[in-house]
């Protein structure tokens, strides 16, 4: 994850000099070993190992790596890192790689149903881009737009930010498929209703309030980097003084099926469902938030358990692999969100980026299936899990060996 990458050990990347992008770096790297190892009149490929054309992923390691190529280091960090001692982020981690999967096998598997439901529109795959605020735009000149047509384009929907860029109408512009709000509230009742009657009149499908970011998480990387991230925009103690009353006139105000964001306890889940939560999705802000919290993963079967069917359950929290949403699957998500993903597959490769994202999530997930021998994800559930040691340091780059030994060695 947030990189092992004090400034005394890779001096090439002080935050203090204009950080250099990766790319810079590899290309005189890789320039300089082709050369070397081109025999004259020979080959430079004896293996048949061609290199592939730029932008071309064929794992979702490959999109993890071009972004840890190219973005900044406090960007880097701003998108992997977590708050203070970043123990949440670790255990969203460490939750998943605690669950190990059974398989069946001689089973026909040819055929295998992934499609899932949210809030009665069909979702081809169970995955979405979760909502990651004005960070879309800081790495890519269109943000919400581009990860509403790729999120479209692999049938499936997309959480679009209060802070996305340019604006909340151009996301839904965009696409014919009607999607998620996410609302920050940054004003009183009356900033509220200008933003609830905008999102209506856009034609969103349903509004995700979301309800752990009352306090803005310390992210120490961003503390440190200076990068200038802070509190986002408008008057923060607005969103610290929200209550359940709240949500229920939020409700009654934009006249659609509500999401409450960032749910971690049974306790809550309950609340939420009284409160009139259409859905219930548990999330720690990817680990940004509170502290030495509980992994998403390691909650989410009391939240199921306490909401009992009556609101549809969704959840995120470091999901890398298709594995990992599986295993958010049989615990009950309906569908499960990226964050870090979306982030580092925007980075990498813009629109068409997220889009194979997506597509290699897809893929991921079949396979995952297939060799467990599901044919639907209806079969999912708490029996297909068993309790494991987990293996090696859990850490938002751990699913991904070949970024692990880059970030570890600082080798692009
Ligand atoms: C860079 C970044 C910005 C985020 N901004 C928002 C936001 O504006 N609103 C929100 O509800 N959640 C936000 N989140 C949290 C995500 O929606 C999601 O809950 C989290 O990233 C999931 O964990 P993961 O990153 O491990 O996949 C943000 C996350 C990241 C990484």
């Amino acid at each position: 994850m947030a990189a092992s990458r004090s400034k005394k050990k890779n001096p090439g990347r002080k935050p203090s000099a204009k950080p250099k992008p990766r790319a810079a770096v590899k290309t005189a790297v890789t320039r300089r070993t082709a050369a070397a190892a081109k025999p004259a009149g020979k080959s430079a490929n004896p293996l048949g190992l061609e290199k592939k054309p730029p932008g071309q992923f064929d794992t979702l390691q490959e999109i993890a790596l071009e972004a840890w190529r190219k973005m900044p280091a406090p960007v880097w960090d701003h998108l992997m890192g977590g708050s203070d001692s970043e123990m949440t982020l670790r255990r969203n981690r460490a939750g998943l790689d605690a669950l190990a999967l059974r398989q069946r096998v001689l089973v026909d598997v040819r055929n295998i149903d992934m499609g899932t439901t949210l809030l009665g529109q069909k979702l081809d795959i169970p995955v979405f881009p979760a909502p990651v605020g004005g960070f879309l735009s800081k790495v890519h000149h269109e943000g919400g737009p581009a990860v509403a047509r790729a999120a479209v384009s692999r049938g499936t929907t997309a959480f679009i930010a209060t802070a996305a860029k340019p604006s909340l109408e151009a996301a839904q512009e965009a696409v014919e498929r009607r999607l998620v709000f996410q609302l920050y509230v940054r004003g009183d009742r009356t900033w509220i209703e200008g933003i609830l009657d905008r999102v209506r009149a856009a034609q969103y499908g349903a509004l995700c309030v979301t309800v752990d970011r009352n306090y803005y998480g310390r992210r120490e990387r961003d503390i440190v980097s200076g990068l200038p991230v802070k509190e986002g925009f408008g008057d923060q103690s607005y969103q610290a003084s929200l209550n359940w009353k709240d949500l229920v006139w939020m409700k009654e105000r934009v006249g659609l099926p509500l999401i409450a964001k960032g749910i971690a306890t049974a306790e809550d889940a309950e609340l939420a469902v009284e409160h009139g939560a259409d859905v219930v999705y548990v999330s720690n802000h990817g680990g940004r938030q509170l502290d030495h919290g509980q992994g998403s993963i390691e909650v989410l079967e009391e939240v199921v358990k306490a909401v009992a069917g009556r609101a549809e359950v969704l959840a995120d929290g470091g999901v890398l692999r298709g594995t990992d949403v599986v295993k958010m699957l049989c615990l009950g998500a309906r569908a499960v969100g990226v964050g870090k993903l979306l982030g580092l597959a925007l980075s990498a490769g813009g629109e068409r980026g997220v889009a194979r994202m997506l597509e290699l999530m897809e893929v991921e997930i079949r396979h995952v299936l297939g060799l467990m021998g599901v044919t639907s994800i209806r079969q999912l559930g708490p029996q297909w899990l068993r309790e494991v040691p987990v293996l090696g340091t859990p850490s938002p780059v751990s699913a991904y060996p070949l970024l692990e030994e880059a970030v570890r060695t600082g080798r692009a």
